[in-house]
């Protein structure tokens, strides 16, 4: 019997800049889907707009689902949409609002999630950082995710748990998600293409999405690179010609006041894949080749995952080394003092440790050179899961990271850091 029951729902920027969005969710079969919106408080969708979507074969092990997606018209920024998805049959999701976020020429705030993968309470722990995000950043538009949303991204009920137990945020905020090593390491895939791009649909540049998708979005006054380290699986670590090319058009010629990128893989680590032998080849292959492209085109920030580690490393120049003589000021952000560097030169690196139940540590002896990128890190202890709040204004550039002990709900670690600049 056919089974159009939505699962696993996103909401993705579908353009770089415009209130347009793409929505995805998985089916068992095939039908006709609908997406139904309407104004916030029209809970019967007695006034509702109906678009029409698209299902095509969704990239599964063991398993058939189709990838359902359907494309919003043009929302106003801070506009709530009340919306479902589902089928024309009559069988359709619960409803949720969907945040639009601000769009200020002056502001950015979105919050930063990495490596949620968490094969034991599926995104409860994950649910519980949203949650605390909305107490300390309640002014955050959207998500950014670092990659490795789920373990296994060909097991179909992996993301539907996942994005079901944080639905209350996952179906109402805008995710930007950068493609995990869970998304391409060919051991993960069981043989699947490309199970990343089942789960979101956004308007790609061109390219070929089997090992994961890069795409930008600009939003305030930000513009946000989310780079796919999966060219691994072509070059053993270093981006393809076709995507530095992109990443370079897209910083040079970018008008936006900060920079921001997402990738999943360290340039910088104390973690295994940015210490250790063979497991540190595509760090220092990425370092070598992007340090130049991120210090001469203006890059502020780099945000990756992968390690589950906290770390922040001084500015990095275009030789891949640290600046530690850069000046500093202090500014407060959310109640606590930043530290900003000023006149980097070079985007500092920022590893946000983990949303899920994968902790790690230093796991081999660091030597001074590999020590010295770093302004602070942290080893993650068990039970603990973190996430950071971004928000920039026309001068400062600025982090909140926040390590939560699960258990006690307490906060247990915090740094508050970023870049400021003049002129
Ligand atoms: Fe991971």
């Amino acid at each position: 019997m056919a089974d159009f029951t939505p699962e696993a729902i996103t909401v993705s920027f579908l353009e770089k800049h415009s209130g347009r969005f793409g929505i995805t969710w998985q089916t068992r079969s095939a039908g006709r889907p609908v997406l139904r919106y309407t104004e916030n408080g029209d809970t019967l969708f007695e006034h509702a707009s109906i678009v029409y979507g698209k299902a095509e074969k969704g990239a599964a092990y063991d398993a058939v689902r189709y990838k359902n997606y359907a494309e919003t018209p043009d929302f106003k920024p801070g506009q709530q949409v009340l919306y479902q998805v589902g089928d024309e049959s009559g069988v359709y999701s619960e409803a949720a609002i969907l945040h639009v976020p601000e769009d200020s020429p002056n502001h950015t705030a979105f919050a930063v999630f990495t490596d949620t993968q968490d094969t034991n309470t599926v995104g409860g722990w994950w649910e519980k950082l949203l949650c605390d995000a909305d107490k300390v950043f309640p002014q955050y538009g959207f998500i950014v995710h670092g990659g490795d949303i789920v373990e296994t991204c060909v097991f179909p009920d992996h993301w539907s748990k996942m994005l079901s137990n944080t639905a209350a945020h996952t179906r109402s905020y805008p995710m930007a998600v950068a493609t995990g090593n869970h998304d391409y390491w060919k051991g993960y895939l069981r043989g699947v293409d490309g199970p990343f791009y089942s789960h979101f649909h956004m308007a790609l540049p061109p390219q070929d999405t089997d090992d994961g998708v890069y795409f930008s979005v600009e939003r305030g006054n930000a513009l946000i690179l989310l780079l796919n380290s999966g060219d691994y699986n072509k070059t053993g670590g270093r981006l393809t010609d076709s995507q530095f090319e992109w990443a370079k058009r897209e910083l040079r010629d970018s008008p936006r006041r900060w920079k921001i990128v997402i990738i999943h893989n360290p340039l910088f680590s104390p973690g295994k894949y940015g210490t250790m032998e063979w497991r540190a080849i595509p760090c220092l292959e990425l370092r070598a080749q992007l340090s130049p492209l991120f210090s001469e085109h203006g890059a502020d920030l780099v945000i990756c995952g992968h390690d589950h580690m906290f770390a922040r490393t001084y500015p990095i120049g275009a030789d891949g080394h640290p600046q530690t003589d850069a000046d500093t000021v202090k500014s407060d952000f959310l109640g606590r003092s930043a530290e900003l560097f000023c006149g980097a030169a070079g985007p500092i690196h920022f590893e946000p440790a983990c949303a899920g139940h994968q902790n790690r540590g230093i796991e081999c002896e660091m030597t001074p050179e590999q020590r010295a990128p770093f302004r602070e890190m942290r080893e993650t202890g068990s039970g603990e899961v973190a996430w950071a709040a971004v928000e920039t204004d026309e001068n400062e550039l600025k982090i909140l990271f926040r390590t939560l002990d699960i258990n006690s709900g307490k906060c247990v670690f915090e740094s508050a850091f970023g870049i400021r600049k003049d002129g």
